[in-house]
């Protein structure tokens, strides 16, 4: 570490254009002599991108990046997770979680092209971002160090003002009592009053969403169509990758969809109280899994939960560069060939619900459930099957019994006496 002192670095910052970040720049400037390069990607976060580019230059960045990554993250990022129905506990759709490999290589990209030592960027030593952001860093290229000042300067949060207030840092007084990071996937929310898990959140906490009580009082209807395990048209209507998930968002979040209040296990073993609102990410992972029920057998299904599980874990936990997450990819990828289809959802005051579906490829047929006319299934195979089908159970039973010096049937805790045996 030192030795950065005595060189003065050429440093890649992850610039976002709020007060950590812009204490970064001057602080990299002034520990380590650093020449920074700021870079702020567009994940369809809606900040004032022109103004934080103004910033950066006027805290003294040498150069400042602004990348539209907003295309790339839906189709690299957020497409794997659709098709993963990636959701970390069961309840996370992974928003932040799946921008912060994209960030971590367009840092490496920027850095590579100006020939920078190493990459800097703005999160705490208590995050699971720190670690993402961390480890692709280094997968991607081992040459460039990564330094995180937040985490390395151990400043409070005074601290940290009254160091932005001597170095001329602008702050910004109504600055939110929530720690927040959005991209189109979704909003995090943290911090502040949710710091107490037992304490309802305050509306003040959300943006996207409407709360479901101040909702309308009519249902939305929404039509999605998957092609191949990808959403590309919403009520008939096709459109690109990038508008698709903000039209979604909009409409789910008027209906008060896509509030998520979380006790989340974060990889540094805290457990934390996280807030979402990510309308989209629920209702199309909602829309798709119910699609893959109707075109994908019970194996593939089953299978399928087990490879989600540990998909989310491995994105959630920093392993984006993990072998294992491209050998599920393509596991997923497999299955994902018939998930093509149209899926009608019913959005009414904070809830969505899947109320049609239907797919060229469904395994659904009419002609074998229904219980009017026009059956082809033949009711008498089934007595064929549920003796082969409960073979052993009966063989099990019956020898059970023989060891516990029963009647047959005895030992099974759910079968009553009959009348005979009572007596
Ligand atoms: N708990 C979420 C995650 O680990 C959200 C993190 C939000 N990050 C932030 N810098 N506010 O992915």
């Amino acid at each position: 570490m030192t030795r950065f002192i005595t060189l003065g670095l050429t440093v890649a910052l992850a610039y976002s254009g709020g007060l950590d970040t812009s204490v970064c720049i001057k602080w990299l400037q002034e520990k380590y002599k650093a020449d920074v390069i700021t870079v702020t990607l567009d994940l369809g976060q809606k900040d004032n991108l022109r103004e934080i580019g103004k910033r950066a230059y006027l805290l003294g960045a040498r150069n400042h990046y602004e990348v539209d990554a907003r295309h790339e993250f839906v189709t690299g990022y957020v497409y794997p997770a659709i098709k993963a129905n990636g959701l970390y506990e069961g309840k996370y759709p992974l928003s932040t979680a799946l921008g912060r490999p994209l960030i971590a290589e367009k840092l490496v990209e920027v850095a590579q092209k100006e020939g920078a030592d190493a990459v800097a960027h703005g999160c705490t030593g208590k995050g699971n971002d720190q670690v993402r952001i961390d480890v692709t860093v280094r997968s991607l290229d081992s040459s460039l160090k990564v330094i995180a000042p937040v985490r390395e300067w151990n400043m409070t949060r005074d601290e940290e003002m009254t160091y932005a207030q001597n170095q001329g840092i602008p702050i910004k007084p109504s600055k939110s009592i929530y720690s927040v990071d959005q991209n189109l996937w979704g909003r995090s929310i943290e911090s502040g009053p949710l710091e107490h898990p037992d304490q309802e959140p305050l509306p003040d906490a959300f943006e996207w969403a409407t709360l479901p009580e101040e909702a309308p009082d009519t249902p939305g209807y929404l039509d999605l169509e998957f092609l191949e395990g990808v959403p590309t048209k919403v009520n008939g209507q096709e459109l690109n990758p990038v508008e698709l998930i903000q039209f979604v968002n909009q409409l789910g979040g008027s209906h008060g969809v896509g509030i998520i209040d979380h006790m989340e296990d974060r990889l540094v073993g805290i457990k934390s109280r996280e807030v979402y609102e990510c309308p989209a990410a629920l209702t199309i992972i909602e829309a798709h899994k119910d699609l893959e029920k109707l075109v994908l057998t019970r194996n593939e299904l089953e299978f399928k939960s087990s490879v989600e599980r540990e998909w989310a874990w491995l994105v959630y936990s920093g392993l984006w560069m993990e072998p294992l997450r491209a050998a599920l990819d393509s596991f997923i990828e497999t299955t994902q060939k018939r998930v093509t289809g149209k899926v009608r959802l019913k959005l009414y005051k904070g809830n969505v619900r899947v109320v049609g579906r239907s797919s060229k490829n469904a395994l659904y047929k009419l002609e074998l459930s229904t219980y009017n006319k026009g059956s082809t299934f033949d009711q008498r195979n089934a007595v064929g099957f549920i003796e082969l089908w409960g073979l052993q159970a009966r063989v099990a039973a019956k020898v059970a019994a023989k060891v516990a010096g029963m009647s047959e049937g005895r030992t099974a805790g759910y079968q009553r006496e009959t009348p005979e045996e009572i007596q």
